[in-house]
């Protein structure tokens, strides 16, 4: 997802800045990348879609937002189980 949407905003955004954050909490894992160039993706265009795929195997959703002008962030909160 990290990489996919790195190589979205290096080919789209005209960015100035991309944000990668990640968090672990108990439970879920929060993965975030946020641009802030020119905004407009396509949540059908075949990279996002075939993310958004994958991100539901593992039992999570893709959330983009991506409004015209105000860059692009890409998120899924996806549950982790307990190692032992
Ligand atoms: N970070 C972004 N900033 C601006 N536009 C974006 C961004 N990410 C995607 N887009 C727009 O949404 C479209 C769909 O993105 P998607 O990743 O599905 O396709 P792609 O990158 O064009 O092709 P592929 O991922 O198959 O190489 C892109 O063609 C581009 O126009
Ligand atoms: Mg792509």
């Amino acid at each position: 997802m990290i990489a996919e949407s790195l190589s979205n905003a290096a080919k789209h955004a005209r960015a100035s800045r991309v944000v990668v954050a990640a968090r672990l909490l108990p439970g879920e894992l929060v993965v975030e990348v946020a641009d802030d160039g020119i905004g407009g993706a396509d949540p059908g265009g075949n990279g996002l879609r075939g993310l958004a795929d994958r991100v539901a195997d593992v039992g999570s959703r893709l959330e983009i937002a991506s409004p015209r002008g105000e860059g692009t962030r890409v998120r899924a909160v996806i549950p982790t189980t307990e190692i032992a």
